[in-house]
């Protein structure tokens, strides 16, 4: 039985309450009421109206999208002007009409089913391929769902470094075909022209110079397994031709060969291209696209799932170390690895984490000392970025010990002359130069800060 909870945002005439929730327990769902204050797990909410407040609540109950909760509206015509848009952008799985179907309770279990088998295997699969972010999670269930309950074709699209190859191996892993065979990947950027394609199809003997054995091409490996096609991009037009044909039948001819042979495999895809744009631009053919994109699925790039760099970056660190002990990371360095860049996001993240771990010593936390040199943000992006969560912390102590602005200010300005004349090693003219007022200016400060610093002394003698 599994387990979910149920909450109702209705009136009590727009639904049958309690033949509801009977008929959900008839469907083999153990349900009970949601619990406010602790929202956890999976759940269905029942609405006849959509507000924003309603909306808010699913937002919160489904932790914006990541546990799975079904919203069901009363009736049909709750769902109209966009209303069901609404409740998926709220982080609702799936959204319907208790009145749509003969047996709405059934159609509530089913998703739940099989919800339960997508999940279970993304949690299976979250050691390699980490990450818990809403985005993360929603590309991952799509990946999961696809590659174990179809035999479809799927085209992975996605900035470079987002883990299109680890996707297309998590593809072949999961297909569920019995007696499945190898995963064959090809490159799309290492095929040579003057082959005629016989990577993909292979050749006869004498079918070009150089052919001096027949041997099989990339469709004949991949029977019964997948062939993952990396870059498709960049394949030239024709051999985009060329590959019509067998992506859509999986016949082939073997290059200067007349005899037709069968190849059954799953195709997966992969480009950092903007494909439908190259296809617009008359640079991809349309039809080969709508063969190999029966599913597409696109990688966030990590700048949009910013939640999943630190535990990416552990994971990596784990990776490397080779007592299987992992270091934690050090504030200044965590706050440093989430503001920065990423051009080439993960493999970009990886890389940066492997170059940090090599340097460090000791079995202490990762330290800003061990971001190399050429890593380090520059001047500009550190001015930038000063005024941090540790800064707004100062200040929250100053104001809860009852300081004003003035006094705040004051310090503020102490602290960075301080700074300044002890990094300068006491030379006032640069400590000056450094603060952007005059040698005379910073003289009267200190004259005058000397003074009432006396006149307290004298103060507390008296
Ligand atoms: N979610 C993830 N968890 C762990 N490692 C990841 C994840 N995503 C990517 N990586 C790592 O990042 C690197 C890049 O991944 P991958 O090669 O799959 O990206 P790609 O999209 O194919 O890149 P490209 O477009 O440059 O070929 C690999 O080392 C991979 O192990
Ligand atoms: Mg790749």
């Amino acid at each position: 039985m599994i387990k979910v909870w149920h909450h109702f945002l209705c009136r009590g005439d727009a639904l049958p309450r309690g033949e509801v929730i009977e008929a959900l327990a008839d469907a083999g769902l153990d349900a009970c009421c949601l619990d406010a204050d602790a929202p956890a797990g999976r759940g269905v909410i029942f609405f006849d109206e959509i507000t924003n407040r309603a909306c808010e609540l699913l937002r919160e109950v489904s932790r914006n999208g990541v546990e799975r909760v079904l919203a069901i509206a009363a009736s049909r015509t709750v769902l109209t002007n966009g209303n069901a848009w609404r409740l998926l952008r709220a982080g609702a799985s799936d959204v319907f009409a208790w009145d749509h179907f003969r047996d709405p309770a059934a159609e509530v279990a089913a998703r739940f089913h099989r919800w339960e088998k997508v999940d279970a295997l993304v949690s299976s699969v979250q050691n390699s391929l980490v990450g818990q972010s809403r985005a993360w999670m929603t590309t991952l269930r799509q990946i999961v769902e696809v590659a174990s309950f179809t035999s479809a074709s799927v085209l992975l699209l996605g900035e470079s470094g987002t883990g299109k190859e680890m996707a297309a191996r998590l593809i072949h892993s999961l297909d569920a075909r019995t007696n499945k065979r190898d995963l064959v990947v090809l490159d799309c950027t290492t095929i040579v022209p003057d082959l005629s394609g016989s990577e993909f199809f292979g050749h006869e003997r004498g079918a070009f110079t150089g052919a001096v054995a027949a041997r099989d091409g990339a469709f004949a490996l991949a029977d019964g397994g997948t062939l993952f096609l990396d870059e498709v991009g960049e394949l030239p037009p024709a051999l985009q031709a060329e590959l019509l044909r067998v992506a859509q039948e999986r016949t082939y001819k073997r290059v200067g060969s007349n005899v037709w042979r069968q190849a059954d495999f799953r195709l997966v895809c992969a480009t950092n291209r903007d494909l439908l744009t190259e296809v617009e631009q008359g640079r991809f053919r349309r039809d080969l696209y709508s063969r190999i994109a029966a599913w597409t699925c696109k990688l966030p790039p990590l700048g949009e799932r910013p939640e999943d760099i630190i535990p990416l970056a552990r994971r990596f660190i784990l990776e490397l170390r080779p007592d299987g002990e992992t270091l934690e990371i050090d504030e200044p360095v965590r706050e440093y690895l989430l503001k920065r860049q990423y051009p080439a996001n993960v493999r970009d993240l990886k890389q940066l984490v492997t170059r940090m771990v090599y340097r460090h010593v000791g079995p202490g936390p990762i330290t800003v000392g061990d971001i190399p040199e050429e890593d380090r943000p520059s001047i500009e992006a550190v001015l930038e970025n000063w005024c941090d969560s540790s800064f707004e912390q100062a200040i929250r102590r100053a104001l809860a010990q009852g300081l004003g602005l003035k006094e705040i200010g004051r310090t503020a300005e102490d602290t960075a002359e301080r700074i300044a004349v002890d990094e300068e090693m006491g030379n006032l003219q640069r400590a000056a130069h450094r603060l952007g007022v005059t040698d005379r200016a910073l003289q009267i400060r200190r004259a005058s800060r000397k003074k009432t610093r006396d006149l307290e002394i004298v103060g507390l003698n008296e």
